[in-house]
């Protein structure tokens, strides 16, 4: 199964993911956990992406599609993978349009979660996130067993440098303006799945999305 899950920043697209792959047996590809990793190796690559990412701009896009590019040519996403974060652009979807082709592949799933854009802040602000697995937590909506430490793998949660409100602020600019067209294009192919998330639970989140899959 290749699926894509897409919306605004803080719309739950990571917390859904994790569901999502455990139910379906697929990988999880978020390029913002994998440009995340970079930056904890502390490399000059990693001091770039950083440059971007702190202040909420996109990571151009010639250097996110090489990095995509080399993720999935490892063997392990041959069980199919979700794609969160990806593409967020229309030369990043043309990419994957004609990666799919190249690999004779088909997308299965575009999975449009639309949020109020009300509950944005208040969503990544209370944003608890793992620095080693990805894992996102809610310090009142969706807090960890232990205080402050990730339920999957122990590590101590930290809040996301870009988890500040002029951050947020500009990721929604740039989302609306960059991310936006591209959703209503893969709107316009039939082949959107779009759930209504604004005040929904995880669970009831995560329902929906199951029962539309399949
Ligand atoms: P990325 O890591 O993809 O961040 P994002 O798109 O801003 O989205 P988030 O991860 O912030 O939100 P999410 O939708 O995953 O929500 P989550 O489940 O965590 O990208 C970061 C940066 O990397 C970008 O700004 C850019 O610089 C760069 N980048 C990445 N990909 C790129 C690309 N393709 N091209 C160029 N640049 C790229 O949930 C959020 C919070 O809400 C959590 O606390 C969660 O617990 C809580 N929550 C979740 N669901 C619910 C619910 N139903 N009710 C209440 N609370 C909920
Ligand atoms: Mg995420
Ligand atoms: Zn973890």
């Amino acid at each position: 199964m290749i699926s894509l899950i897409m919306g605004l920043p803080g719309a739950g697209k990571g917390t859904q993911a994790d569901l999502i792959i455990e139910k379906y047996g697929i990988k999880h590809v978020s390029t913002g956990n994998i440009f995340r990793s970079a930056i904890a190796e502390k490399t000059a690559l990693g001091t770039e992406l950083a440059s971007y990412m702190d202040q909420g701009n996109l990571v151009p896009d010639e250097l996110t599609i090489n990095i995509l590019k080399e993720e999935l040519s490892k063997d392990e996403y041959k069980v199919g993978f979700l794609l969160d974060g990806f593409p967020r652009t229309k030369v990043q979807a043309e990419y994957l349009n004609q990666m799919l082709i190249d690999m004779n592949l088909e997308l299965d799933n575009i999975i449009y979660v639309n949020v109020a854009e009300e509950e944005i802040m208040g969503r990544l602000t209370g944003r608890l996130s793992c620095p080693n697995c990805g894992a996102t937590y809610h310090a009142v909506n969706l807090p960890p067993k232990v205080e402050n430490t990730c339920d999957k793998c122990s590590t101590q949660l930290i809040t996301r440098s870009d988890d500040t409100v002029e951050s947020v602020q500009n990721r929604l600019e740039v989302a609306k303006s960059q991310t936006m067209p591209v959703i209503e294009f893969y709107q316009e192919s039939g082949k959107v799945i779009e759930i209504d998330a604004s005040s929904k639970s995880v669970e009831t989140v995560f329902n929906e999305i199951t029962k539309s899959i399949g």
